[in-house]
């Protein structure tokens, strides 16, 4: 089986799906690997290394690759070069890519990581999409803090007291958590909350404060059907005027505010609005993990920074994961060979098999059609 890395051609992404440590584990398990020319070098894995534990640096990884491991799904020109029951394997933001079937008219087998069932214990070790939202998490709190023009811990000095930064954390779930971690450790006041009530305790054994948002006994039952599968559900209208208070009056008084609420397959929740941002302290930061799928900030936007008549910096910083392409590419490149090794078979060849959970998930593309269920 020939493996091809590509290099990544979407703009500032630095990461790259496979790391000479996972090459040299494809290689010892009996295949043949070929890496783009610098495929990895924004992610400091330059050709040498990737050279010597034996793989081909080459012009085209497309070009007479069997298996493509890529970290986004190949776009436009790229689909066109790569040929008839060749698998791909990356993540295809699969509910708004619009380019499915392409993949599928070319009878490409595609599988799209984001899919992985991630309460199966099996899958745990393949789940991108905690991996990168770890790293994430901590990277948004260090991007925050580096426009904050103040200190975050508290500080006795001679020439007076510096007072420890208010931070508020709007989501917490694998981010989220990171978050915490990380403000803590800068020595930061930190206030969380999530749809999820499991998450107060979480959120209290890392030192922070729990924000209760009020909720009926049929949004708790709710809750609890939903966190089976270890997501949020969609609240009603009542939960979300007792969250729009409560967050108004945490947020109000924040330094900086970091939000990472996703909701799978649909659009981010709107948890900040202008009013409550027009009440914030000029110089305090919102940074808004969810900007790229619409975003948990009003006026947040993809790639900007806006600022607003009061002084508030809201920061859209797209694809954070990136910005630590080493770690990121380094954690992405192991879930993704521990995915790509179930595939093959005694022969070494890949062998699809839509009675494993794991498989059956993520299979996006498959003997000529879209196999993804939207709803
Ligand atoms: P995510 O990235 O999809 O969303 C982030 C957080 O935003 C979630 O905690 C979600 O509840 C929250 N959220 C969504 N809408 C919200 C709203 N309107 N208001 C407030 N919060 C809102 O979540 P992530 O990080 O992927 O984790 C989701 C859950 O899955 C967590 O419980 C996590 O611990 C769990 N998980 C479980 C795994 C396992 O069992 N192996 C593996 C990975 C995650």
């Amino acid at each position: 089986m020939r493996i091809g890395i590509p290099a990544e051609t979407v703009t500032g992404e630095n990461r790259v799906a496979a790391t000479p440590e996972t090459v040299k584990k494809l290689i010892s398990a009996g295949h043949d690997v070929v890496v783009e020319h610098h495929a990895g070098i924004n992610a400091a894995y330059i050709d040498s290394a990737y050279e010597q534990v034996g793989a081909k640096i080459v012009d085209d990884a497309y070009i007479g690759s069997q298996l493509i491991l890529k970290v986004r799904a190949p776009q436009g020109s790229e689909i066109q070069k790569i040929t008839a029951n060749t698998t791909v394997v990356a993540m295809f933001d699969p509910y708004r890519n619009t380019e499915l079937e392409s993949f599928a008219k070319q009878n490409i087998t595609s599988f799209a990581l984001e899919l992985l069932p991630r309460t199966l214990s099996r899958a745990q070790n393949m789940d991108v999409l905690s991996s990168q939202a770890n790293l994430a998490g901590y990277k948004s709190v260090l991007l925050a803090a580096n426009e904050y023009q103040r200190m975050f811990p508290m500080l006795m000095t001679a020439a007076g007291t510096v007072k420890p930064a208010r931070v508020v954390v709007m989501g917490v779930g694998v981010a989220g958590l990171q978050a915490i971690a990380t403000a803590k450790r800068l020595g930061a006041v930190v206030e969380a909350t999530d749809l999820r009530p499991t998450a107060k305790d979480q959120v209290e054994s890392l030192g922070g404060k729990w924000l209760d948002i009020p909720m009926s006994e049929e949004e708790k039952q709710r809750a609890a059907d939903a966190a089976k599968n270890g997501y949020g559900w969609m609240p009603g209208e009542q939960y979300i005027k007792d969250q729009t208070a409560i967050v108004d009056k945490a947020v109000s008084n924040a330094d900086i505010v970091i939000t990472t609420a996703l909701l799978p397959g649909r659009d981010a929740p709107r948890l900040i609005q202008a009013e409550t941002i027009a009440k914030m302290k000029p110089g305090s930061v919102i940074l808004d993990m969810a900007v790229e799928t619409g975003g948990n900030v009003a006026c947040s936007k993809c790639g900007e920074t806006v600022v607003t008549d009061n002084g508030v910096k809201i920061l859209g910083i797209p694809n954070i994961p990136s910005t630590v392409a080493t770690e990121a590419s380094a954690l992405y490149a192991r879930n993704v060979f521990n995915f790509v090794e179930t595939l093959f078979d005694s022969e070494k060849n890949i062998l699809i098999n839509q009675d494993d959970d794991i498989q059956k998930a993520l299979l996006l593309t498959y003997g000529g059609q879209v196999l993804l269920k939207r709803g």
